[in-house]
């Protein structure tokens, strides 16, 4: 996934876009460029690696105009390098254009390309854009793209710009998410919100094929055909400061004490525990559609994918309806048996992982009820399924997901207590309990971030180890996954999540006091169960570093560590047993010397199959 902005009006166009690339860079940060037309000539500058090379470039050459476009990279076609790097121009360089997405057929159209004799300097999918473009090119840049577009297979947010006429950028969407930040005098393109932030809170989210003309004063919106387009003009709340570091190290560290807010951000207008009411205005699910669903597929990837792990014990508990749980790039080729009376749930963050979409679109091509649980408002996900549950985590920037994940538990938590409301399949004094349970979350969140000291002295005790074994059961088994997710793309340190059951059926071999091993053992229904699989890792040397409930004073060995969490619920003490492991990857992480923030070969959403 790559991060796309462009400006055009009276400030430095290339101090805005550089900003708003900055903004960006958890989109991709391999390589980046800009390009601007300047006295009738287009100039580009690109640089690989960090976007602090490209700026040292644009200071050098004191690149300067009132129009621009940028790039931030995360590749795909052809290696970080600064040929691949974007914008890319037609041979002429007349035309010069950024690409967030893959061209699917850009095989067959460059091949047809350098028959006609044009010459390629890259090995990307997006450089066919930039010929195909000037091939149309008849003093009509919106046409020209138009006619493009006709020919493009895959998906494409696209920002052109044309040296013969500097008045106006032209962008496109088409299964990559690209919105206009509306100005006085001045309009801005990006591919996400924090690049708009700062200068206008005025967005119009770009749907699939829509082609904009931008200019200093006017924005006209098109389909291929030259059809116009009317959008809505949506006023982001967002606070632009909720996008910056607030003093923080990493907005990974930011992100894990922002959720006591989150979460209640999440609930807040939604639950009244001593009523044992949920309100969720957005979703017009009747009692009449929700008894009417057979079941429910929960569907989604990584960090998402875990949180559905948790929610199909709410589905199934609560609201007592069968829920069987997927990961999108399995769910949309294994052909899943769906119907009108399946009610097929997404989970992701951004809105736009391209395997979640396309399990959604499978889903409703079947004729499913297709609901989605995102955090990005104008996202895919969340305008093309049927209803959409928001996570009011704000942006979260850094790859590794937090917020997001337990922003998503608060919300599936309450959508099946609304469910088992309605269905009457809890009491009242249940839902009241359960209501109350996450009322009471983000206190203990606080209280416990307040002391999360112990979990730096047990990343320093471990942050030199190589692998790592998390062990958990029942609710708390997707937490070891997500434990485990967190080490790894941060650490770089191989780790796993394991049923905590399942040791004795092989992982047991691996457990000696090289192999640390991290177990979920807060308190709950299968307490000892857990505790004697600990048992059974500690017969065979195994080092232990236990999440317990701070009322349960377990006895352990000098070699082993203990982190303490607040008692609560076991239903919902995913959400507490989640928060020390995300710290502990994240300073462990930090011990290492990682690049927490953008971990290598990672980005933060993966618009790419
Ligand atoms: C989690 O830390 C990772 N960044 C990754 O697994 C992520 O959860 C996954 O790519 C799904 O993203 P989404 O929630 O935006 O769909």
């Amino acid at each position: 996934m790559c991060g796309v902005v462009g400006y055009i009006g009276g400030k430095n166009a290339v101090d805005v876009v550089v900003n708003g690339l900055k903004k960006l860079e958890y989109r991709g940060y391999d390589s980046s460029g800009v390009a601007v037309v300047k006295d009738g000539q287009l100039q580009i500058i690109r640089s690989v690696g960090k976007l602090k090379n490209l700026e040292e470039n644009i200071e050098k050459k004191h690149l300067k105009s009132n129009i621009s476009i940028g790039h931030t990279r995360w590749a795909t076609h052809g290696k970080p390098s600064e040929e691949n790097a974007h914008p890319h121009a037609d041979p002429t360089k007349s035309i010069v254009i950024v690409h967030n997405g893959i061209v699917e057929n850009y095989a067959e159209l460059k091949s047809d390309l350098e028959k006609e004799g044009k010459e390629f300097k890259s090995e990307t999918d997006t450089e066919v854009i930039a010929h195909l473009i000037k091939k149309h090119y008849k003093n009509n840049l919106l046409f020209a793209v138009q006619e493009s577009l006709k020919e493009i297979k895959g998906s494409y947010a696209l920002g052109v710009i044309c040296k013969d006429e500097p008045d106006k950028i032209i962008c496109a969407r088409q299964d990559a998410p690209l919105i206009i930040g509306i100005g006085k005098g001045e309009n801005f393109l990006a591919s996400d919100i924090p690049a708009l932030l700062s200068y206008t809170r005025d967005m119009i989210f770009l749907e699939n094929g829509d082609i904009a003309e931008l200019t200093t004063s006017r924005i006209i919106i098109t389909d291929i055909e030259n059809n116009v387009k009317k959008r809505e003009v949506k006023n982001i709340k967002w606070d632009y400061v909720q996008t910056e570091k607030k003093g923080y190290k990493h907005f990974m560290l930011k992100e894990i004490y922002e959720q006591p807010r989150t979460i209640e951000d999440t609930f807040m207008g939604r639950i009244y525990p001593d009523e044992g009411r949920v309100y969720i205005k957005k979703i017009k699910l009747s009692e009449k559609d929700i008894k009417n669903i057979s079941n429910v597929y929960i569907v989604g990837c990584g960090t998402s994918y875990h949180s559905g792990l948790v929610s199909k014990f709410f589905f199934e508990n609560f609201a007592k309806i069968h829920a069987e749980v997927d990961i999108a790039s399995e769910f949309r080729y294994r052909e899943p048996i769906l119907n009108d009376r399946t009610l097929v749930m997404v989970i992701s963050q951004s809105g736009e992982t391209a395997d979640t979409l396309a399990a959604l679109r499978l889903a409703k091509s079947k004729g499913c009820i297709t609901l989605a649980i995102c955090n990005v408002v104008g996202s895919s996900m969340s305008r093309e399924a049927d209803h959409v549950l928001y996570t009011h985590c704000g942006p979260e920037i850094g790859v590794a997901s937090t917020k997001a994940f337990t922003g998503q538990i608060a919300a599936i938590y309450i959508l099946a207590l609304d469910w088992a409301w309605r269905k009457k399949s809890l009491s009242k004094e249940e839902l009241k309990r359960y209501l109350k349970e996450l009322w009471e979350i983000p206190v203990k969140i606080r209280n416990f971030l307040k002391e999360s000291g112990s979990v730096r002295e047990v990343a320093k005790k471990f942050a030199h180890k190589r692998n790592f074994l998390y062990l958990g059961r029942n609710v708390n088994y997707p937490v070891a996954l997500e434990g485990a997710l967190k080490l790894k793309e941060i650490s770089y340190i191989h780790a796993e999540g394991y049923a905590a059951g399942e040791i004795k059926h092989g992982p047991i071999a691996l457990i000696d006091n090289d192999m640390p091993v991290v177990a979920i053992a807060v308190k709950s229904k299968i307490y000892e169960k857990i505790i004697s699989n600990i048992e059974e890792a500690k017969a065979r040397g195994g080092t232990i570093i236990l999440i317990a409930s701070e009322s349960d004073k377990i006895a352990l060995d000098n070699e082993d560590s203990v982190i303490y969490v607040p008692d609560c619920d076991e239903f919902i003490s995913p959400i507490l047993s989640v928060i020390p492991l995300q710290l502990l990857s994240y300073y462990v992480a930090v011990m290492l010397g990682c690049d927490v923030d953008q971990p290598r070969n990672l980005a933060k959403s993966v618009t790419v199959e």
